[in-house]
């Protein structure tokens, strides 16, 4: 059952993996769903089979206007031309609200909509979406900013989709976007490194992931329990002898693994130095010469 703060209709631009997970979704949870666009009529088809309602459009039309609420789920790239085409839409925009779902751009980058008399936000699920979600997880955080009715309208989405709205302040969207790639996106890339790195040592693709994803698993738990104090290894023991001989076994593999293996572990000492005093400095001696 829709409160009245809910919005009714909400329309679709840009029905990729994020609009046709989050369309979906609402539309479970009650809302109606209008237009869904997308740059082809068969992407547009495919979407409104996937979220089991909408009209299915190739560009954006004046059906949209019928919105209360419009979503703009397009590429990075492609969210100020949405905005540009909805702001070219002939009728009013007034008592409207347009979220897009980048994590990277602020609201700003709806600003020719906004000029219309719409709020306009954003709403980005901190979630992976290598496809479309049938059944959205509950729990998802959602950051969100812009103008205030608009940030009203994004929490009260959030909630109905069962997750948690996190504001982010003006002009540090692109900073929380980094936060969330970094731990995400760089978490993959660095299990994928290690993974390689005991190739070279004679062990199996599969092998080598059984020995790391419980590893890994267990220092999220760590983490998540106990927060840095969870930290151990040669760096966390001032163990510079073993850390000299870790930076010349990697120099056998491409520069990028040293590299990246220099840079994490300046980032651990740098972070938690204030602890651990006189060994410290020996540890950022030896790898500061790896810059
Ligand atoms: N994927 C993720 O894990 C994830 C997670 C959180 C947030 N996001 C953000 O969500 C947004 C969408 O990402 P996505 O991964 O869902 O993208 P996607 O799967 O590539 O889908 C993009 C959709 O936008 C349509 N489109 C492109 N240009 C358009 C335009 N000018 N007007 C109307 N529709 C247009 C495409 O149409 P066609 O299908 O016809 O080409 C496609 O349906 C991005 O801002 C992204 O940063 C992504």
């Amino acid at each position: 059952m829709l409160s009245r703060t809910m919005a009714k209709t909400i329309a679709i631009v840009g029905a990729g993996r994020v609009g046709q997970s989050l369309a979906r979704a609402l539309r479970r949870r009650g809302y109606r769903i209008g237009a869904v666009v997308a740059r082809s009529t068969r992407s547009a088809h495919r979407a409104v089979k996937f979220i089991e309602a909408g009209k299915p459009l190739a560009r954006v039309e004046p059906a949209l206007l019928a919105a209360n609420v419009v979503l703009v789920a397009t590429p990075d790239g492609q969210v100020a031309e949405a905005a540009g085409a909805l702001a070219r839409l002939k009728g009013s925009w007034k008592g409207k609200v347009v979220l897009h779902t980048s994590g990277a751009l602020s609201a700003s980058a709806l600003a020719r909509v906004k000029r219309c008399g719409a709020a306009v936000g954003s709403l980005h699920p901190i979630w992976p979406f290598p496809k479309p979600i049938k059944i959205l997880p509950e729990g998802i955080v959602f950051g969100i900013d812009g103008d205030l009715r608009a940030r009203r309208q994004a929490r009260t989405l959030v909630r109905a989709l069962g997750g948690g709205p996190m504001e982010i302040r003006a002009g540090e969207k692109a900073l929380y976007h980094a936060a969330a790639v970094l731990v995400a996106g760089h978490l993959m890339t660095l299990i994928d490194l290690g993974t390689r790195m005991l190739r070279r040592t004679g062990v199996a693709e599969r092998e080598a992931r059984q020995a790391l994803l419980p590893l890994v698993q267990q220092t999220v738990a760590g983490y998540a329990r106990l927060g840095t104090r969870a930290w151990t290894g040669p760096l966390e023991r001032g163990d510079a002898d073993t850390v000299r001989r870790h930076l010349k076994a990697l120099r056998r593999l491409p520069p990028v693994y040293r590299r990246v293996y220099a840079a994490l572990a300046e980032a651990g000492v740098e972070l938690y130095r204030r602890d651990r005093g006189q060994t410290t400095r020996a540890l950022q001696r030896l790898l500061k010469k790896v810059r």
